[in-house]
């Protein structure tokens, strides 16, 4: 199965550091964002990703290709473990292929301009904003692999969903239940005011969807924004009667999709970090208050 990443977006959020570089390309301590989620959807068992990308983000497709002139330099300098650590970007057996939004026109349309690449198959969407694990505390795999496989052996199209605080949920896609023990899906709006939502229950990030997606997303109108909303689609799939299930995140997500998220989630990732985490630890403490 193969996974759309869209990346298109400018990155208004982030100005003034994305003026000249992706959002996707910020780093977290030493890797750029979209290696973090490059790696997620390795580590889940997909092989096939797909970009969907914007003229000002050549930078991402050249992250994962091969640069001659850096491995020669350190292969002649004998900077091994810097080669391997090169060389690890892009797993061999892993395919990235790249397409043109063309016009900034939302979410639904972003994957939407995947389908020729796609075909007439099912397909997970990953977005870049948020870094989510793949190992639960007892190293069991969680998340996005585990939602391949309840898609795997159901069938059923996957949302994954996390609590959030009722005044955030402006800012998501929101579900509610039809039956809570088998978690399928009743309702799914796009960023409700807070009075009309029906749950804190927000969509994170991460989908799988059988290929009857293509038909609603092809059919989904623009919103008042003039933007076609992957959202509306999901509610076209519901409302035509397609079981859509949702799975809760197991453990945190990062996002990174603001500036003060995007802080926070430096931090963690610099405390975990093998080499640097005590001595970040260390700086640390010597600044709290
Ligand atoms: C998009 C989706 C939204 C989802 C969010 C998660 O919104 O449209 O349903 O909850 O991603 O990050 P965006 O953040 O692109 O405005």
């Amino acid at each position: 199965m193969k996974v759309v990443i869209p990346v298109a977006g400018l990155g208004t959020r982030m100005l003034p550091a994305t003026k000249a570089i992706p959002k996707e390309m910020l780093p977290l301590v030493d890797k750029p964002l979209i290696q973090y989620i490059v790696d997620e959807c390795h580590q889940a068992g997909f092989r096939e990703l797909v970009f969907v990308t914007h003229a000002s983000k050549n930078s991402i497709e050249n992250h994962f290709d091969t640069s001659f002139e850096l491995e020669s330099m350190l292969e002649q300098r004998v900077k091994r473990q810097l080669l391997d650590e090169v060389r690890s970007i892009c797993p061999a057996d892993l395919t990235i292929s790249c397409i043109r939004q063309g016009e900034a026109k939302g979410l639904g349309h972003a994957v939407l301009s995947a389908h020729s690449l796609i075909g007439d198959a099912p397909f997970a969407v990953v977005l870049p904003d948020v870094l989510i694990e793949q190992l639960n505390q007892k190293d069991e795999p969680v998340n996005l692999g585990a939602m391949l496989q309840h898609f795997e052996v159901s069938g059923h199209s996957q949302v994954m969903v996390e609590e959030v605080a009722k005044e955030d949920v402006s800012k998501y896609g929101v579900i509610d239940f039809a039956d809570h023990k088998d978690q399928r899906i009743a309702h799914i709006v796009e960023k409700p005011a807070v009075e009309d939502a029906p749950s804190n229950l927000a969509v994170v990030g991460r989908y799988v969807f059988s290929q009857d997606i293509w038909t609603h997303l092809a059919n989904t109108q623009p919103d008042a924004s003039g933007e076609i909303q992957l959202t509306d689609a999901i509610a076209a799939m519901i409302a035509s009667d397609h079981q859509v299930k949702s799975y809760s995140i197991d453990g945190p997500s990062h996002d990174c999709g603001n500036k003060l998220s995007y802080v926070k989630t430096f931090i963690h990732y610099a405390l975990q970090d093998k080499k640097l985490g005590a001595d970040v630890a260390k700086y640390l403490k010597t600044l709290a208050v």
